[in-house]
């Protein structure tokens, strides 16, 4: 059963921190955790794993690998090889681990803004140069532009696809990841596919994965870590189908020692993947409910629209109408008491956005309406 926690008092970034002007009783909705326990198994299983009160040098066994491909198998009917699987202590640690391994210093990696903001700050810190080819909005609907990705990807050596979307939403079909590839392919550049919210969709999801017999200068980022809710346990995988590709990303993982494991992050999502199915239709079911409170809310209201997403629990406010910059609006929000993402932090392509995460009890999300309706009376 999903249940609501109050998170207070647990070093949560989304309740125990605060920007400045903020009132006490700030309701906040902008990093992409639940508010939800994770699945029951889940816990039971840590439970017992800590009872056993030993905790030692540990490693991963067969059934690590074996509940990866099988959840890959059974929720998305993919398949996947055990060897492609690389462990990782994070996706975006995957993601630099890439630009590390596959591209050098100076070179151009493309992204799709707007899109996830550590993708901006990864690409940066890494000495790499930023190439945005930006979504473009039309109808109440993302889409890529492939026209002007033609023209940028000359200059690019690798591009990382947020896969689904955060924070438009967008869950890729097939004939869009396939005209992806091939412009990459003719192009040589190397793809970082960052699929973290794969499981939290609304329709079919088709992982890059899929194609690498077309093209395999790929790597894949895929965790439980949104999916049941467990993203401060640091757990997980990369698939990199090529052999040689493979070897470097885990000679480079393995020399800075980051392969080690963690016995309860494995626990956790062993279990999550072969029992937490369940939950997560729930818990997808209520998020959903959510989202349509919300939407339909919109309707009603002549300075914010907002649609529904194909994946995610993050849902794309779109607050253009009121002319206001995106500072502002948070500004605003947070005045009444509700801390959203700022839509600039996902690049200049956000501005007059706003993300809001309804993964949170119907109750929170309800308040957060009146409070947005304060700001902007
Ligand atoms: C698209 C995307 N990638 C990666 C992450 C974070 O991944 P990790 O915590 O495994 O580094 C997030 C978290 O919000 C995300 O939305």
């Amino acid at each position: 059963m999903m249940v609501f926690v109050n998170r207070k008092g647990t070093n949560s970034y989304k309740w125990d921190m605060k920007p400045e002007r903020a009132p006490e009783d700030l309701i906040s909705m902008w990093v992409a955790d639940m508010d939800f326990k994770s699945p029951e198994p889940v816990i039971k299983a840590l439970k017992e794993r800590v009872e056993h009160g030993v905790f030692g040098y540990t490693f991963k066994d067969d059934e690590y690998f074996e509940s990866l491909i099988h959840w890959m198998r059974s929720y998305h009917d993919i398949e996947i090889k055990r060897e492609w699987i690389v462990p990782v202590p994070g996706v975006v640690f995957g993601i630099a681990a890439s630009l590390r391994v596959f591209t050098e210093e100076g070179d151009g990696v493309i992204i799709q803004p707007p899109v996830y903001w550590p993708f901006f700050s990864t690409i940066r810190e890494n000495k790499r140069k930023i190439i945005e080819n930006e979504l473009v909005y039309e109808n109440g609907t993302y889409k890529m532009n492939f026209e002007d990705l033609e023209n940028k990807v000359k200059d690019a050596r690798a591009f990382i696809l947020c896969s689904p979307h955060n924070p438009v939403g967008r869950v890729w079909n097939e004939s869009e990841l396939k005209t992806l590839i091939e412009v990459l392919k003719r192009n040589d550049v190397f793809l970082i596919s960052d699929e973290i919210h794969a499981d939290l969709i609304f329709k079919k999801f088709h992982s890059t994965v899929e194609f690498y017999e077309i093209y395999d200068k790929i790597v894949v980022l895929t965790s439980p870590s949104k999916t049941f809710n467990i993203p401060s346990l640091h757990i997980a995988n990369a698939l990199i189908p090529n052999e040689d590709l493979r070897k470097s990303f885990e000679d480079y993982v393995h020399a800075l020692h980051l392969d080690m494991t963690n016995p309860l992050s494995m626990m956790a999502m062993v279990t999550a993947y072969k029992e937490g199915r369940k939950w997560l239709e729930e818990t997808l079911k209520y998020i959903r409910r959510n989202m349509e409170i919300v939407v339909k809310w919109t309707e009603s209201k002549d300075y914010v629209d907002a649609y529904f997403p194909e994946g995610t629990y993050l849902l794309w406010l779109d607050f253009r109408k009121t002319e206001l910059d995106s500072d502002e609006i948070f500004e605003k929000l947070i005045k009444s008491g509700l801390w959203l993402q700022n839509g600039k932090n996902f690049g200049s392509a956000g501005n007059g956005f706003m993300r809001m995460n309804v993964a949170t009890s119907e109750k929170i999300v309800k308040e957060a309406l009146q409070r947005i309706n304060k700001a902007f009376l």
